[in-house]
């Protein structure tokens, strides 16, 4: 999580291998997507596991995949290419990943072993790194677990203490007693273990669980039947080893996740005004001076400048605005705002949209692969499509770029300094030179030269008296017998 921030080490780490499990079914998601691909701030949830997992530089990083396999490797090979991939068999189990893992560890290899789960995204590469420093610390344990004490204990696995206040073992939830249930201490599923022992104890697993699978977690209480010394090291913070097994738990993970993005945009010099309706994905980036407004979505690699206003009710997706802009309840995707221009309310702005600095796109306007230059602007109620605006042009209010003939798209190219009439249609492909003008209510069908004034509107007749003859005994015809025009 937020490993962008968190600077890779540079010296590998030639005693530390990781082992990432990512090969779980994720039923509990009850979804056609793998539950490690659902989106967590804009990355899938794997994605941020692999960033903290880069960012140990271990020598050796292994991660172990089975449902879902050619998706997540995809990924793997993206965010994490130094990793080998293990492929789990048919035999489940968190025990099965590990085992099938260390079997992969090259044969010279003799260091310590972190084990994380592809499905705790939240913790972070410095918190691990403190982990692995407590476990070398004593180099009689074979074993640290990493616990927590979250306020809902519910589907975690219990760290089992003995009376003198030692660790014991792990239960898991559904294998639990009563007494069991309430220990408030859960295995957060991330661990250590020297390589050789853990070899030893993983040979000795059973399926003979409730669950029918291989569990890591009976590793530990193996290593201390055999005389070994395990240790449980708490997290600080719970909300760092949140795991994610169903949809609430990923919205609960999401919000916090969004709530700590959002306080380090504050402190950088961000104002939020309402953090609870503002989600700001982990890629983008904000200058200092710049205001949030309630209801305002920040998503992708977004990246907006000092001093600009985003919101009320605002979405963008990679997007990038430029200082002193004004984006106000819009739409966009794929957009580039110029500085000190205007947007919105109630703009719609789709990929290849592109305003120069001091443009405006205003009120129900849509936009796609639009080029608006500087200072120029399209004030209402339009919709301009694969079009070339040059500088300091007016578009009138009402106007459509018909860009579409049924088969292909075409351009319309209007130049500086135009000024086109309300409700005109650009039939394209079409060309206005600069400085043209064309008429209220233009459908404009052929070109318009440089300094032209285009007008195609039929001359207007009034049938005088038309109503009263036609339309007699209506209220129409009555208001207008009583006109005094
Ligand atoms: C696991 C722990 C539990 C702990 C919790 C913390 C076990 C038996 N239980 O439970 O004590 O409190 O994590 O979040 O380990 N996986 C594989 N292969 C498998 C099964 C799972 O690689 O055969 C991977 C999953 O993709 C997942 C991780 O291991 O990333 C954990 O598996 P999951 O089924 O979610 O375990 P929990 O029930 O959460
Ligand atoms: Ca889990």
């Amino acid at each position: 999580m937020c490993e962008s921030t968190v600077e890779r080490t540079t010296v590998t780490d030639s005693r530390l291998a990781i082992i990432v499990l990512a090969a779980g079914q994720g039923t509990r998601m009850k979804s056609s997507l793998p539950k490690l691909m659902h989106p967590l701030a804009g990355l899938p949830i794997i994605s941020h596991v692999l960033a903290t997992a880069r960012a140990l530089d271990a020598a050796h990083v292994i991660t172990v995949l089975r449902h879902e396999r050619e998706r997540l490797a995809e990924l793997v090979a993206l965010d994490l290419p130094e990793s080998l991939l293990v492929d789990q068999d048919e035999i489940p189990g968190t025990g099965r990943a590990v085992e099938q893992a260390v079997a992969a560890l090259p044969a010279d290899f003799d260091g310590d072993v972190l084990v994380i789960s592809g499905d705790v995204p939240l913790l972070n590469a410095a918190t691990l790194a403190n982990f692995i420093e407590a476990h070398r610390e004593r180099a009689e344990v074979s074993a640290t677990v990493l616990s927590a004490f979250p306020t809902d204990v519910t589907g975690y696995g219990r760290i089992i203490r003995s009376d003198d206040g030692g660790f014991d073992r792990i239960v898991e939830h559904k294998d639990a007693n009563d007494d069991e249930r309430v220990v408030d201490e859960i295995n957060a599923g991330v661990y250590i273990f020297g390589l050789s022992e853990l070899r030893d104890q993983l040979a000795r697993l059973t399926t003979d669980n409730v669950q029918g699978e291989k569990y890591l977690t009976d590793v530990i209480g193996l290593l201390r039947a055999a005389g070994s010394e395990v240790r449980a090291v708490p997290v600080a913070d719970a909300w760092l080893v949140a795991g994610i097994n169903d949809r609430a738990q990923l919205s609960d993970t999401a919000a916090k996740l969004n709530a700590v993005i959002v306080r380090g945009w504050q402190l950088a010099g961000v104002t939020v005004q309402d953090p609870a309706t503002t989600w700001i994905d982990l890629k983008a980036t904000l200058a200092n001076d710049v205001t949030l407004l309630p209801g305002t979505q920040i998503l992708g690699s977004t990246t907006v400048a000092t001093g600009a206003i985003v919101g009320p009710d605002t979405t963008l997706l990679d997007c990038e605005i430029g200082e002193g802009a004004t984006v106000k309840r819009t739409d966009g995707t794929l957009a580039v705002i110029g500085a000190g221009a205007t947007v919105g309310p109630f703009a719609y702005l789709r990929p290849g949209t592109w305003l120069g600095a001091d443009g405006k796109i205003g009120t129900f306007v849509e936009t796609k692969n639009a080029v608006i230059g500087e200072g120029s602007k399209v004030p209402h109620l339009s919709y301009v499509g694969d079009a070339t605006v040059g500088v300091h042009s007016n578009i009138g209010a009402g106007t459509i770029f018909a860009n579409y003939d049924g088969v292909t798209k075409n351009p319309s190219v209007i130049g500086s300094h135009v000024r086109t009439g309300s409700h005109n249609v650009f039939v394209a492909p079409i060309r206005i030179g600069d400085g043209a003008y064309t008429g209220a209510g233009t459908v404009v069908r052929k070109d318009v030269q440089a300094g032209a004034l285009a007008i195609n509107v039929a001359p207007q007749r009034n049938m005088v008296g038309w109503v009263e003859t036609n339309r007699p005994g209506t209220d129409a015809a009555t208001a207008a017998s009583q006109s005094g025009d």
